[in-house]
């Protein structure tokens, strides 16, 4: 194993313990991916997962990580779910006598709050588990010792802000935003190549440490290439963030020299992009690539208030850090406002496919 030392972004953990702007009691619209996804997961591992090959020696243990786990519950059923279809996999074959043992891997940023994440690990569970802190963007399993990744909601958090973004005086200064959306060409390039360099360096990792025959499912969001990113329901919601901090900036109580330095490092990437990557590190082929619909959220009499507080729960670390922990309650609140004046943007986004399913398998 290689050891570089090398300076880490920082990173911004979701909102941990169980408090009431707590990602693990704000994750439900998550939740409700994970359900609507069972049923495609279940199929890819039954029909792209060569199990009986992964028990052909004994004793067998079959190894599943689920990186940018957060702190739960989500990452607990999703985990269940592919060990329930791996098992399925193997009974419906009728040969295998002796189950084989499963180890999952809970990974997050060495900042995500492990604890709570290890409370609520079901005491009931067909697995062993165990945490396993670190960037996905690098290394973090020994060589070919994996059979299934599953990563949900994760990939669109980019490693950090490209340098450019920083420079005053570069066309990539994004003066009063914070998001690509509706911003410069050269604003979404520099977005663009940050997710390149960070797919290009998740997949190399995840070359290394599948083996052959595994598989990776991720999901993301997403959005068609030809559709912008002021048209992506989440990526309106980006830009609400943007005019309240403006508006606060307005009022004084923050400055528009901070709002202009700030960028959220969230990405939507599109199904070109992702193809370009995989095929460019040549280890996986994609099995399946759809851009999904399950923004029921965005439709039809928008909750604001729901909206926000999964926001919340996401981006208050990073917000806080940057802004400072006292703008954090009055921001939210102007953003349910903002959410409700432009309501109608939301009613009229792209909404038939903004979540990205992938389903790579190592060769
Ligand atoms: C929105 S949460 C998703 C949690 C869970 N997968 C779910 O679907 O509910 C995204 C998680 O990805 C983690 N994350 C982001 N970038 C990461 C990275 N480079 N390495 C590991 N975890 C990362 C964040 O810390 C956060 O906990």
């Amino acid at each position: 194993m290689s050891n570089v030392e090398t300076k880490m972004p920082p990173t911004y953990p979701m909102n941990g313990g169980e408090g009431p702007y707590s990602y693990s009691k704000n994750s439900y619209f998550q939740r409700a991916t994970t359900n609507v996804l069972k049923a495609l997961i279940d199929e890819a591992i039954i029909e792209k997962l060569n199990v009986e090959a992964l028990v052909s020696s004994r004793p067998a243990t079959i190894r599943l990580a689920d990186l940018g786990c957060s702190v739960g519950p989500n990452t607990f059923i999703a985990m269940q779910n592919a060990i329930d279809a791996i098992q399925m996999n193997l009974t419906s074959r009728g040969h295998i006598t002796e189950m084989p043992e499963f180890q999952v891997f809970f990974n997050d940023h060495a900042a995500n709050d492990f604890n709570t994440l290890f409370k609520s690990v079901p005491p009931e569970r067909p697995y062993y588990a165990a945490g396993v802190p670190g960037s996905f963007h690098g290394r973090l399993f020994p060589e070919s010792s994996l059979h299934f990744v599953h990563s949900q909601y994760a990939l669109q958090w980019l490693s950090r802000i490209p340098d450019e973004m920083s420079n005053r005086n570069s066309p990539a200064w994004n003066k009063g935003k914070i998001h690509c959306t509706n911003a410069s060409e050269a604003v979404c390039n520099a977005y663009a190549g940050q997710f390149n360099k960070d797919m290009e360096a998740f997949l190399k990792s995840r070359a290394e440490e599948v083996a052959a025959g595994g598989i990776v499912v991720l999901t993301m969001p997403g959005k068609p290439d030809d559709v912008p990113y002021s048209k992506i329901p989440v990526c309106l919601m980006y830009d609400f963030i943007g005019l309240s901090l403006m508006d606060m900036a307005k009022e004084g109580t923050i400055s528009e020299e901070q709002v202009d330095c700030f960028n959220l490092p969230l990405y939507a990437a599109s199904p070109a992009e992702i193809a370009r990557l995989v095929k460019m590190d040549s280890s996986f082929h994609i099995e399946t690539m759809e851009l999904l619909n399950t923004q029921s959220r965005y439709e039809g009499g928008v909750n604001a208030q729901e909206i926000v507080i999964h926001l919340r729960a996401g981006l208050e670390g990073i917000i806080s850090k940057h802004f400072g922990s006292e703008i954090v309650d009055e921001l939210f609140r102007c953003l349910v406002e903002k959410t409700r004046e432009f309501s109608y943007l939301l009613d009229s986004s792209y909404k038939e496919g903004t979540l990205m399913f992938l389903v790579l398998k190592r060769h």
